[in-house]
């Protein structure tokens, strides 16, 4: 009889293992064994670890997934207080800087350049080399424990790598949101109609803090580890320190720097004022740091800050102006949002005459007032903010801005729901902006995409009375368009052929040009999914609704709403009867095996023994989805011959397991 391998040394073994694996993948780029044998055995791992939940080690790399809900977060008492530092923008304070230390020091003094990253800091504790404990900076002594959200961050190592290392010690980095994927975020919630994310450093500390690690773990933060701490100290100087922790498994920036004199880390400053915008996130600076661990002891401590370092901040691209008026824009979805209209002022090489305010709260907490004297600036938002007032100038008679009762374009009464930030015009009907921006909305290209059409025309279009919804559009004839402004008989005839061609985008691209609140394409595509016609979803109850993967609360409640109103399902009648796709062409194929039950596939290349066709075939086959894109969702990327460079390097990136076709055949035999 075959011995039953001890669950507790196979669970150890394969933590390790697959912990080894990691790092040479990481920080080697070194695969030793294949995608598939490697996902095998976390799937081997992740079985034993439910089985026998209390064996579960701490350094896990299935805790990579989250899935650990954290109510309140426990406050932490830091051993090494998180500090702040000091900062200058000037060229003449560093040189002063500089001088003071080899005053203090007697003698020359070596310095180490980092990049001054626009992220969240957080300290990192270990013992035995074990990953033990992720804290916020708090006030600085005391913070937040966020280890369940830490632990889905691939650039933390959840075991050290090597054996040099004290029993216990702390190692304190940035965590960030990188910029693409702070874009794609953006992107998603524009489409959602839900507020943007003011800029990538706010969104990586609103991450940290969810509650739901799994949700952490799907926004792929990263951080980049600048600081060594233990008592005694095993090393002479803060390079070797950050040398080691990148051999131990850490992401430290290769960005960083060693300079003999202040000549050179000036030289550091000017290459990387132009050079940081090749990173993949934010920086606002350079810091600079004495580099010998025993000068740093002896230079010591003022209250706030460490002596022995300085940051040289970039000037922030910043402009002062006046504040001449807000002006109240109605969105698709009804939101109100402010934006502050400025007498015009140059900033970072452009006029700016507008600037965003993002909702009344922010009016209030700037305690903003027309005719005030503003700052304006450009970090790495999407357009200007207003970031303070000068109250100094403010004149005599100024009076607070009041946040509108009523809908400025329509009249009607605001309303704001509970816990929401923006205040919404209810009426949807009749409230020009709040109907055109639907329109607009519904023939975008990633909606129903319809070809000559664009805003000036639907604008026309409106005023005019000839189309109030989207359903008018396909009422629409000839000698109607031809009444238009600047219309001639071709643009006329092109407008009703994109039209008539837009009867053949798919049921999802029609649900994603309902504009539902809350249902941006990604949304419509799992809907279209799950419920294959408009009545499945029409009659979807909300616990139906939520069941499905990624389908939230909110937007169940919203679909539900959305579907409840008589007018929404009458226009719903008059696009079918316009010919429009209402269910999904796909029928559900004949399942063969559910050997892949529910994971996601790209195929990318071309292939030995079969067709990219047949490929797709035995995926669904199998009970897999194929998808068109990689994203950090992507279970498997099947790579054939001659596949472009930039999806491997995306799918690698995002820690995608990617089959050969043998392996891919393999999985379903
Ligand atoms: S060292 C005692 N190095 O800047 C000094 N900080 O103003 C400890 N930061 O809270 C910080 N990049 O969040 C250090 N390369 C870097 C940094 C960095 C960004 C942040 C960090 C810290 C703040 C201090």
């Amino acid at each position: 009889m075959a011995s039953e391998k001890d669950p507790l040394a196979e669970i150890q073994e394969l933590t390790e293992r697959l912990n080894y694996l990691n790092f040479q993948y990481y920080q080697n780029s070194i695969s030793d064994v294949s995608d598939f044998e490697f996902d095998k055995m976390l799937e081997r791992l992740q079985a034993l670890e439910e089985q026998y939940p209390e064996l579960r080690q701490p350094n896990s790399p299935t805790l990579r997934v989250g899935g650990t809900i954290t109510k309140n977060f426990k406050t932490v008492q830091h051993k090494y207080p998180m500090l702040s530092l000091g900062n200058t923008y000037s060229e003449e304070d560093l040189r002063e800087f500089d001088n003071r230390i080899r005053k203090a020091i007697g003698g020359e003094v070596e310095y180490v350049c980092e990049q001054k990253f626009d992220g969240v800091a957080i300290s990192l504790t270990y013992e035995n080399g074990c990953f033990v404990q992720g804290a916020t900076r708090g006030d600085g002594t005391r913070g937040d424990d966020i280890t369940a959200n830490v632990r889905t961050i691939r650039d933390v190592p959840l075991q050290v790598h090597g054996k040099d290392f004290p029993a216990t010690f702390e190692v304190r980095g940035e965590v960030f949101l990188p910029l693409a994927v702070f874009e794609q975020l953006n992107q998603e919630r524009e489409e959602e109609g839900e507020q943007l994310l003011a800029n990538p450093r706010n969104a990586a500390s609103g991450t940290l803090k969810q509650q739901d690690s799994s949700i952490v773990a799907s926004r792929r933060l990263g951080c980049f580890s600048y600081g060594f701490y233990s008592t005694p100290n095993p090393f002479e100087t803060h390079a070797q320190s950050l040398e080691a922790i990148k051999q131990w498994g850490f992401k430290v920036s290769d960005t960083w720097r060693l300079c003999g004199n202040i000549d050179e880390v000036l030289a550091y400053i000017h290459e990387w004022e132009k050079r940081r915008f090749e990173l993949p996130i934010a920086t606002d600076g350079v810091v600079v740091k004495v580099n010998s661990f025993a000068l740093q002891d002896e230079l010591g401590f003022t209250a706030k800050s460490p002596r022995w370092a300085i940051a040289y901040k970039y000037p922030a691209e910043s402009a002062t102006t006046k504040l001449q008026g807000i002006q109240y824009q109605v969105g698709r979805t009804g939101a109100v949002t402010p934006v502050a209209l400025l007498q015009p002022v140059l900033l970072a090489g452009t006029v700016v005459k507008r600037a965003s305010v993002h909702n009344a709260n922010e009016i209030k907490r700037l305690d903003l007032r027309l005719g005030d004297t503003v700052l304006v600036e450009k970090g790495g938002e999407i357009i200007p903010k207003i970031t303070s007032v000068n109250f100094e100038k403010r004149p005599a008679d100024s009076e607070p801005i009041l946040y509108p009762t009523h809908c400025p374009a329509c009249g009607t009464e605001l309303v704001r729901a509970e816990g929401e930030a923006n205040y919404y015009c209810p009426n949807e009907k009749g409230c020009a902006p709040q109907i055109q921006a639907k329109l607009e909305h519904f023939i975008s290209r990633k909606a129903m995409n319809i070809e000559g059409l664009g805003p000036e025309t639907i604008e026309q279009l409106y005023r005019l009375g000839l189309v109030k919804d989207v359903a008018d559009l396909y009422d629409l004839t000839f000698e109607q368009l031809l009444t238009l402004e600047r219309m001639g008989e071709k643009s006329a005839n092109n407008i009703l052929a994109g039209l008539e061609k837009s009867k053949e985008a798919p049921y999802e691209r029609v649900l994603f040009g309902l504009g539902i609140r809350y249902v941006g394409s990604t949304v419509a595509r799992k809907l279209a999914e799950q419920f294959t016609d408009i009545e499945a979803l029409q009659g979807a109850l909300y616990e139906e609704l939520v069941a499905v993967n990624e389908i939230g609360t909110r937007i169940a409640q919203s679909i539900r709403d959305y579907f409840s109103n008589p007018e929404h399902l009458e226009l719903i009648q008059r696009l079918k009867a316009a010919g429009l796709k209402l269910k999904s062409e796909v029928t559900a194929p004949v399942v063969e095996s559910d050997k892949l039950g529910g994971k996601t596939f790209v195929i990318s290349g071309v292939f030995q023994t079969m067709s990219r066709e047949e490929l797709q075939r035995l995926i669904v086959l199998h009970g897999g989805k194929v998808v068109s894109s990689i994203s950090g969702k992507l279970n498997f990327l099947v790579a054939g011959d001659k596949m472009g460079p930039a999806k491997l390097e995306k799918a690698n990136k995002l820690g995608i397991a990617i089959l050969s076709e043998d392996e891919f055949l393999q999985m379903i035999q």
